[in-house]
């Protein structure tokens, strides 16, 4: 299980053409901090009785100097108003050249239907709007789902110069 850094250079050119009838609303909407911990439980923990507290939720977005609710981007199913994926980007004001991609998620019974397409597409746009020419992913090389995602997305893994 190695984590991968991923890398795409951004423009306007090439971000994700996608279904505009997918709704998508940032957590300073509709939604909650327990919907994405929903979410999350459902994602990457669905055997386990209870996922992330808030208080954990709290430390890994709340507490970091580059939290920003409208950067916390959520899917919502227009027919049942589910929650059905999630994505949170950090622009931090020290690099703001630098966009970094946080918990890319989508629900098991809604994948392949373009929503982390969607999702991705609304990150990169703002991203770009606010000054970001970079964006950076990290994931496991364990997790083919993501790596088959970023890498068709035009994600690169970052070329190492030999000493
Ligand atoms: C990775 C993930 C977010 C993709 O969500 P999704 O909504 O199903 O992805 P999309 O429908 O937008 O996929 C767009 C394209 O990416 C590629 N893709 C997505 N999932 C893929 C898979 N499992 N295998 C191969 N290609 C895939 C395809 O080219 C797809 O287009 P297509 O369906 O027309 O072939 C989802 O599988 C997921 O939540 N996985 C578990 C959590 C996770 O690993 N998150 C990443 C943390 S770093």
């Amino acid at each position: 299980m190695l984590p991968v850094k991923l890398i795409k250079q951004l423009n306007h050119q090439d971000i994700p053409k996608t279904d505009d009838s997918i709704l998508i609303q940032s957590l300073n909407q509709e939604p909650k901090p327990v919907d994405w911990r929903d979410l999350h439980h459902q994602v990457f923990s669905p055997q386990s009785e209870s996922g992330w507290t808030g208080k954990r939720f709290d430390s890994e977005f709340l507490m970091k100097d580059w939290w920003n609710p409208e950067t916390m981007w959520f899917s919502i199913d227009a027919t049942t108003n589910q929650i059905s994926g999630s994505i949170t980007l950090e622009l931090s004001s020290k690099n703001p050249e630098l966009g970094i991609v946080h918990w890319l998620m989508v629900a098991p019974n809604f994948r392949r239907q373009g929503i982390a397409l969607a999702l991705l597409a609304k990150l990169e746009e703002y991203a770009i709007d606010h000054g970001a020419t970079e964006l950076q992913a990290e994931t496991l090389s364990s997790w083919e789902d993501a790596m088959a995602f970023y890498l068709r997305q035009g994600f690169t893994k970052p070329v190492t110069r030999k000493k």
